[in-house]
């Protein structure tokens, strides 16, 4: 078979790592970058420490309002759709270049393949919802992480080509974890890039990342999440999301930060290693909250609600207000309550099962 995938921003990168890899043992991938993330920290990076092979077609979309951005995609996506006519398109996730992806295959008739398919906010002011929630309309095989999430969409009357396979970005933690060990901590150090300053190894230290709309969206918003990172005990290692790199910069013309440890985005296994490591993970990210259930550290997300509700059982994440009262009290507060982990994002082995389910689809 033939499949054109779509990646175009930074956690796409990681799933195509787990999935690429198998489909190729057996079938032609196209593989097309929107070009939605562009800088080297936050594309580049990955292709190369993931062996992701390189994309076919880059579309240079790069950034622009949501309007601008999906139809730039969209015009570069169905060129390449007329000229492979592949027999499905598979995209991941919930950004814009994954609905741009969805609505040209659509339009054409080709099938189209959900991986993360189910996974909802119920917060429609997100333009990920927005995303999913299109995208699961309009697609064939609809590939979920979890059972929540296939029970999400039977709640919208989707059930034809529903599967829960695993989730995907587990595959990957699972495969890359597994290495990162046999190095010292200095190691991982010496690649943290300092925004402002040169940066010096700590010993224990919390992980932070920050980027959703919601969040970023106001300048008080992003000074109350550093103020929280400046009241707590350990250092805070921030790599700064482009998104709010402009308001950092400015409230540091404001105020001193002395608990902050501002680097720039860094690649998955250095992220894997001090995600690992953190005393507690302090985040707005979706793939966050996962890695740091599959990889045992505490989590507090910085939003009102997630998709991953899995990870709420037992305080293994707990949810925060973006303010700085509220952020600390979580993170100094909240102590883990389970006496077993359950293995909700499967076993690693999505990725084969994706695989798998395109064999008998197809027959
Ligand atoms: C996107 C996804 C989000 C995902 C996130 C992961 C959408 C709607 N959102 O958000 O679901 O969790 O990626 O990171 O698709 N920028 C750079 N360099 C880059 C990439 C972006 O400077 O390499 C800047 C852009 O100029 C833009 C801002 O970052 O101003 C945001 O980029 P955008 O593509 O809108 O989405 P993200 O916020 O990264």
């Amino acid at each position: 078979m033939k499949i054109v995938t779509i990646v175009g921003a930074r956690p796409q990168f990681v799933k195509a790592a787990a999935v690429s890899r198998v489909i190729r043992e057996k079938h032609e991938e196209i593989l097309v970058h929107t070009g939605q993330h562009y800088d080297n920290n936050m594309s580049d990076v990955f292709f190369k420490e993931l062996h992701i092979p390189k994309p076919d077609v880059n579309l240079g979309v790069g950034s622009g309002t949501h309007a601008r951005q999906t139809a730039e995609m969209m015009i570069g996506i169905e060129d390449v759709l007329l000229k492979e006519q592949p027999d499905y398109l598979m995209v991941y996730g919930d950004t814009n270049s994954t609905l741009a992806g969805a609505i040209a295959a659509s339009k054409l008739h080709i099938p189209i393949i959900h991986v993360e398919a189910g996974l909802r906010s119920y917060n429609m002011r997100m333009p990920e919802e927005q995303n999913r929630i299109l995208t699961d309309r309009i697609s064939t095989l609809l590939l979920c992480p979890t059972n929540v999430a296939v029970d999400n969409l039977k709640k919208e009357a989707i059930v034809d080509g529903v599967y829960n396979v695993g989730d995907v970005m587990c595959d990957a933690v699972l495969y890359y974890s597994k290495m990162l060990d046999e190095k010292p901590a200095d190691y991982y150090f010496s690649h943290l890039q300092g925004i402002y300053e040169d940066v010096e190894p700590v010993e224990s230290w919390y992980l932070a990342t920050v980027h959703r709309a919601e969040n970023t969206d106001s300048i008080n918003k992003v000074s109350e999440v550093l103020s929280a990172f400046e009241q707590l005990d350990a250092p805070v290692i921030f790599p700064v999301h482009p998104r709010t790199k402009g308001l950092v910069s400015q409230l540091r013309e404001q105020h001193q930060y002395s608990n902050i440890i501002f680097v720039e985005p860094m690649g998955y296994l250095d992220m894997l290693y001090f995600v690992k490591h953190a005393k507690k993970a302090v985040t707005d990210s979706g793939g966050l909250q996962k890695e740091t259930y599959i990889l045992d550290t505490p989590c507090v997300t910085v939003r009102d609600q997630t998709e991953w509700v899995e990870t709420l059982i037992g305080n293994h994440n707990i949810l925060a207000k973006p303010n700085a009262e509220d952020i600390v009290n979580k993170v100094m507060n909240t102590v883990i309550d389970y006496d077993k982990k359950e293995a909700y994002y499967g076993t690693g082995h999505a990725a084969k099962k994706i695989c798998e389910l395109l064999e008998t689809e197809s027959k």
